[in-house]
């Protein structure tokens, strides 16, 4: 609530205008990772940490931006702009880059925009600022554009115009995300369906690592490269494969022969990671959250071993508290190299395993990690409507 009061605040403060004032969530993912650009299955959840917009519409065609995390100002025109090296704007620049080429009609806005998504701990506040923007332009200017084709434009302002080469969860989430439950994201259909998430004694809780090694980008565009090289060969065995979805493990076997080591190991991984998933919603399905944390055990040794996106100080702390029985699960969340790992704790150990962590954590690296008890939260939503919005 205090986020939403300083954002408003500030809006007023620069522009003297009621603003539409929109929260738009960071996300986790529980199990599916490196899945979705493999058209495989996912399974995320929208975050009590978001970015807070308040945003209006102008006559004009220029758009006013202050991000009040770095506590900086941006001013574009929608005729003509341009990749910016201050970064931030380029995520939202990248919205008004893809609305543009769809052919929308949209003028100029004044924006306002801050939160506590830590960046750079893969809790995605990229996919937050694409998603939450594009939202916000869809009702102050009344597009009508569907949910889905919101998430579609967002992810392809990352992939184009901020030039991430990311998949689709995590614009998805930030859309689709609903208090309470998890959604299991088939990324080939684009189906959906929520599975309730709602425990009254388990909590997910995020250790992050604070690093994020430089690797992080380049690896993952090679992780892609990677995989589509494994499906250009199972393709000549399976000509009907167009991506690891179609392979199983029995499959994945035969392949071991005519494969390259690595393209073998990060291949299977995927394939791995798609049937834990399914599994894993089997387990949430009677709330068997004991074989859903040990499924998250195996995504990490995979993630470590065969796909090879982890690190160090992500290794260390899932081993760290593997031996607690107040720990259900653990994993490296999200692309990897860095960030948070995603914990499924016992509440009334919560605190005695956040002091562990800490201290361990501490004398191993020379750097105090950051501990966040989440809870699952709705996607992106208006929070207060502005009367210019509704014209
Ligand atoms: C990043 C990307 C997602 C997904 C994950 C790995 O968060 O943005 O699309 O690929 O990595 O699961």
């Amino acid at each position: 609530m205090e986020i939403i009061e300083t954002i408003e605040k500030k809006f007023k403060e620069i522009f003297n205008e009621e603003p539409l004032i929109v929260n738009s969530p960071g996300r986790v993912n529980l199990i599916g990772e490196h899945t979705d650009y493999n058209n495989g299955f996912v399974l995320p959840a929208a975050i009590d940490k978001s970015i807070c917009f308040a945003i209006t519409p102008r006559s004009d065609e220029t758009c006013k931006l202050f991000s009040y995390d770095m506590y900086d100002s941006y001013e574009f025109g929608i005729p003509g702009f341009e990749f910016s090296t201050k970064g931030w704007p380029n995520y939202l620049m990248g919205v008004v880059d893809q609305l543009k080429k769809a052919g929308h009609k949209i003028k100029g806005f004044n924006c306002v925009f801050g939160g506590n998504i830590p960046i750079g701990a893969g809790l995605s506040s990229s996919a937050a600022l694409e998603a939450g923007l594009i939202f916000s332009l869809n009702h102050i200017f009344n597009l009508g554009i569907d949910k889905l084709s919101l998430v579609k434009l967002a992810q392809k302002a990352e992939n184009e115009f901020v030039g991430v080469k990311c998949g689709i969860m995590d614009q998805y989430i930030n859309i689709f995300g609903k208090s309470g439950n998890v959604l299991r994201i088939d990324c080939r259909s684009l189906e959906y369906q929520y599975f309730p998430f709602d425990y009254k004694n388990i909590s997910i809780v995020l250790f992050d690592t604070r690093v994020s090694h430089s690797l992080a980008s380049s690896e993952y565009n090679q992780r892609r490269k990677e995989c589509n090289a494994g499906v250009e060969l199972i393709k000549k065995y399976s000509p009907q494969a167009t991506s690891l979805r179609d392979v199983n493990v029995e499959m994945m076997k035969e392949y071991e022969s005519k494969m390259d080591p690595v393209t073998y190991r990060r291949c299977k991984y995927v394939v791995e990671e798609n049937e834990r998933l399914n599994k894993a919603c089997n387990a949430l399905e009677v709330h068997d959250l004991k074989s859903f944390g040990s499924l998250m055990y195996q995504t990490h040794e995979g993630l470590s071993k065969d796909y090879e996106v982890s690190c160090t100080e992500l290794d260390y702390l899932v081993e760290l508290t593997k031996d607690n029985p107040k720990v259900y699960g653990s994993r490296m969340m999200g692309g990897g190299f860095g960030g948070c790992t995603i914990n499924l704790i016992e509440n009334d150990a919560i605190n005695e395993i956040k002091s562990f962590v800490k201290e361990k954590y501490k004398s191993m690296f020379s750097i105090d990690p950051k501990i966040y008890v989440t809870k699952i939260n709705d996607g992106t939503q208006i929070i207060r409507e502005n009367t210019i919005a509704e014209r």
